[in-house]
């Protein structure tokens, strides 16, 4: 995907409702759930009720955000999970800072892949850092700014292992992994208002369906 890639060109803002906010909708979910699918499914259904919107990711989105995403999925290089957790949080701030909070200000809905929750089940679940530590963390990231809806695209462990091709440094990593951080997200999900589990081993538009069902679009 690209930086940010827009979604404004097309229609005028109609789908939105008038004086409403523009919402900040976060997909989660493993490696290769299809969230970048749903991201691209889901930006055709808003340009057609004439919604404006951005589609975007994290790690990356951002000029130095791109350059920490080439070193965290770098399957070359040695990372310690502390260091880890700090470069997905700087990348945050960046992308926070220089692509979401602007465009909410600018009334477009923003459709992000990734978020706080993926340090929390990966760095938090996943390497073992502490939850509390990488919470403060996001909140020092994002100055608070939480999504108005998360969707988990969820698949069991197999089947997010079996997916993935273990091309970057984080998809290398074994099933045991990919367990804690299905377990984690979970639970993560569970305690989330305006958190929903989708079942990602359904048909891509199928799953669209589901996640629009939730919004709150007009027409
Ligand atoms: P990416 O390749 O964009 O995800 P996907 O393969 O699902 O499209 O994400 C890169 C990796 O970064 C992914 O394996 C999860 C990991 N990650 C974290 O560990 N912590 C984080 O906070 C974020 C944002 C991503």
């Amino acid at each position: 995907m690209n930086l940010a890639e827009s979604g404004e060109k097309r229609a005028p803002a109609a789908g939105n409702v008038p004086g409403r906010k523009p919402l900040f909708v976060v997909l989660e979910g493993p490696d290769a759930s299809g969230k970048t699918t749903q991201l691209k499914l889901l930006s055709q259904e808003l340009t057609q009720r004439g919604i404006p919107h951005i589609t975007t990711r994290e790690p990356g989105s951002t000029q130095v955000g791109e350059a920490l995403r080439r070193v965290l999925l770098d399957p070359k290089q040695q990372i310690r999970p502390l260091t880890e957790l700090l470069l997905m949080v700087a990348d945050r701030h960046e992308h926070v800072e220089g692509v979401i909070r602007p465009a909410l200000a600018a009334g477009k809905w923003v459709l992000c892949s990734r978020y706080t929750m993926s340090s929390l089940a990966y760095q938090g679940h996943g390497r073992g850092l502490d939850l509390a530590l990488i919470r403060e963390l996001n909140r020092l990231a994002t100055g608070g700014l939480e999504p108005d809806y998360v969707f988990l695209l969820d698949l069991p462990p197999q089947e997010a292992y079996r997916r993935t091709q273990m091309r970057d440094r984080f998809e290398g990593e074994g099933l045991t992994f990919f367990t804690q951080v299905r377990a984690g997200y979970l639970e993560l999900i569970r305690n989330l208002p305006r958190g929903y589990l989708i079942d990602a081993t359904a048909p891509p538009h199928e799953i669209c369906r589901e996640i629009l069902a939730r919004l709150p679009l007009s027409g």
